[in-house]
């Protein structure tokens, strides 16, 4: 009935994308049509998730601040049923000075999701980029300060996140620790950050993220072991979040197929974390063709398949997207090559991509 009433909700027109109050865009007379077909949220009961940006220093693409912020979170609302913020849970954002916590943008988010019926996944809280300068500079106690920064996000959300990235890229491509802040500081680490975030929330699903496992087996290798480390020392964990960050040509298919099966067999749960499919990584378009467009909807496709053939139901954490449309996603910038690689175009449009994502979640429920 839930399902029926959005349905009708959306071809009539009337927001659910609802978020109380600051609302700060006036875009509301333009949200774009939403097509009447089914929502991809609607098409399967894993979690399907978008990574969300929300602060003012991610203006363009924020569902708070952004001119266009009330088309996203329509979009959002309407196909997704999973959401991670982007960026404003990390410690650079959510922690700014050591005695101050800025929830006011992760909060929005986290209600913005409640009030859509969407869940919520932490990200992340132990990682070696986006840190507060104080963080990187830190002289005091170092345990004690990372059990702080912990146990005070991790509790701050803890009726309203059911999952984290506890510990976020940890290894090197050639499955050595890479070197942080907190390799430096604080011995073991890693296993001292599953059991605060355990301590603090014994009902989160705790994961463990990282990119390039699908395609590098020494990496996966690294982050095996010390699943089977923890598990020797009875230290909590329930799965691996796939970055898959990937792109048209790399990695293939089956090598994702025995990544995923490999986690499967340890019995831990698989997510989809971040995926995104670049087009372009070798800067020979300029637009998106409708060839590459195709190929593109294959590539979800197969990867979607993938996921679903390979990982059992009860071990599948759910599927995210990192960024709405391709006018947000973080590629280009960071590559500075043109790129869309994700699942609508920059007028909020459904690409065949998401024809490719919705034609496997459907034949392979
Ligand atoms: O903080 C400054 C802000 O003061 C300034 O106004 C603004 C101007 O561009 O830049 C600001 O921050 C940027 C931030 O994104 C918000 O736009 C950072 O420089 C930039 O490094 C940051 O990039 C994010 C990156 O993680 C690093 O945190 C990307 O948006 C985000 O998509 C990316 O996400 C990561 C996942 O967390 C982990 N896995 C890989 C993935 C892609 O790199």
């Amino acid at each position: 009935m839930q399902k029926f009433i959005r349905h009708l909700a959306i071809v009539a027109g009337i927001g659910l994308a609802a978020c109380g109050g600051g609302q700060s865009d006036q875009s509301a007379a333009t949200t774009p049509t939403i097509p009447s077909s089914p929502m991809l949220r609607d098409q399967t009961t894993i979690p399907i998730g978008v990574a969300l940006a929300v602060g003012s220093f991610e203006q363009a693409s924020s569902i708070r601040y952004s001119p266009q912020a009330s088309q996203l979170r329509n979009l959002a609302a309407h196909e997704f049923s999973s959401v991670v913020a982007e960026n404003v849970m990390k410690p650079e954002f959510i922690h700014p000075q050591e005695d101050q916590y800025n929830w006011s943008d992760a909060d929005y988010l986290v209600k913005f999701a409640k009030d859509n019926g969407m869940r919520i996944h932490g990200h992340t809280l132990v990682w070696y980029n986006a840190l507060p300068s104080w963080m990187s500079n830190y002289t005091g106690d170092w345990d004690a300060m990372l059990a702080d920064h912990i146990t005070t996000v991790v509790s701050h959300y803890s009726s309203d996140i059911n999952s984290w990235d506890v510990v976020n890229e940890a290894f090197l491509d050639d499955g050595s620790a890479r070197p942080s802040i907190w390799s430096t500081h604080i011995s073991d680490y890693i296993a001292k950050a599953y059991v605060l975030v355990h301590a603090a929330d014994p009902d989160a699903e705790l994961y463990y993220n990282d990119y390039n496992i699908e395609a590098m087996p020494k990496k996966l290798d690294a982050v095996l072991n010390m699943v089977t480390n923890f598990r020797n020392r009875d230290i909590p964990i329930d799965g691996i979040g796939f970055q898959l960050h990937i792109d048209r040509y790399w990695p293939s298919v089956t090598d994702i197929r025995q990544a995923f099966s490999r986690c499967v067999a340890m019995g831990l749960k698989v997510r989809i974390s971040e995926l995104d499919i670049r087009m372009n990584p070798n800067n020979t378009a300029t637009t998106l063709t409708p060839e590459l467009a195709e190929l593109q909807r294959q590539r979800y496709r197969d990867v979607i398949t993938a996921y679903l053939e390979t990982v059992p139901y009860d071990l599948r954490g759910g599927i995210t997207v990192w960024g709405l449309t391709d006018a947000t996603s973080w590629t280009p910038g960071y590559y500075h090559i043109p790129d869309w690689p994700l699942l609508f175009d920059a007028n909020f449009q459904r690409k065949p991509a998401w024809t490719g994502m919705s034609e496997a979640l459907i034949a392979t429920p």
